[in-house]
């Protein structure tokens, strides 16, 4: 049951304020045209629109699991299905709350009982509002003419250098995490794991690797990110 009073002090309660959840015919009518008549282009190829667990969400959740605590206030940015969220909320007993682009993304994860704001990153949350923030983030390197126009492209396209959303996630999530807050950050070698962690340090946060994974083409990484002193 969602506590209006936490709600309210993370800067999301009244939702007039941001773009919450999309009703479901909100985006596309019954012959997959939106509002202004253009096909969507993920129904229209009966492609998944929502990124599915995999490895590197298994790996994200279980590292968050072991550095939270109940009265934790956690904001998993990319939610996705929802899958991390759920974890920490079921299993640790903390507030959650999940934002995603997606609006297939927010309806999942919120049909699977998280609180969802449909959001760019951190955008619609106050300042110091979170101890935990989470994000497992499209971070495959993409050349341009690969980027697909759906919303796979968003969950799996980090653009040329898979950087394209963890270098504002770096520059961002300082402002919404309290003082002693913890950021989570899943990576992959191909990533770049070395430029990530310079970014890092110039927004002022100490990285260190909390988890890792070898899968075939790739290591997996979580990164653990505190603001410094
Ligand atoms: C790799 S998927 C991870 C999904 C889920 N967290 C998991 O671990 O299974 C990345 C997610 O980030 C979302 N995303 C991409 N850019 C975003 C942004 N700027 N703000 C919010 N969500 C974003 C995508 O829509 C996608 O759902």
């Amino acid at each position: 049951m969602p506590d209006p009073q936490r709600e309210e002090s993370h800067g999301f309660s009244r939702v007039e304020d941001v773009n919450v959840v999309p009703d479901r015919d909100e985006e596309s009518n019954e012959d997959g045209e939106s509002d202004n008549q253009q096909p969507r282009l993920a129904e229209l190829r009966e492609v998944e629109t929502v990124y599915g667990p995999a490895e590197d969400s298994r790996l994200l959740a279980e590292a968050v699991l072991e550095h939270v605590s109940a009265e934790d206030a956690v904001l998993d940015v990319g939610t996705g299905s929802g899958y991390v969220g759920v974890r920490l909320q079921s299993e640790a007993g903390v507030f959650v709350v999940g934002s995603d682009l997606n609006p297939d993304a927010c309806r999942q994860a919120a049909d699977s009982g998280l609180r969802v704001v449909r959001a760019d990153m951190f955008e619609p949350f106050r300042d110091g509002s979170f101890d935990v923030v989470c994000c497992n983030p499209p971070y495959l390197p993409t050349p341009p003419e690969r980027e697909w126009d759906d919303p796979m492209e968003r969950a799996l396209s980090g653009g040329p250098d898979g950087r394209a959303v963890v270098d504002p996630f770096l520059a961002g999530v300082g402002r919404v995490l309290k003082p002693d807050g913890e950021g989570f950050l899943l990576i992959s070698t191909l990533t770049g794991p070395d430029e990530v962690r310079e970014t890092a340090t110039a927004h002022g946060l100490e990285t260190s690797v909390v988890a890792e994974e070898s899968h075939p083409f790739e290591r997996l990484l979580v990164l653990r990110l505190q603001q410094r002193g």
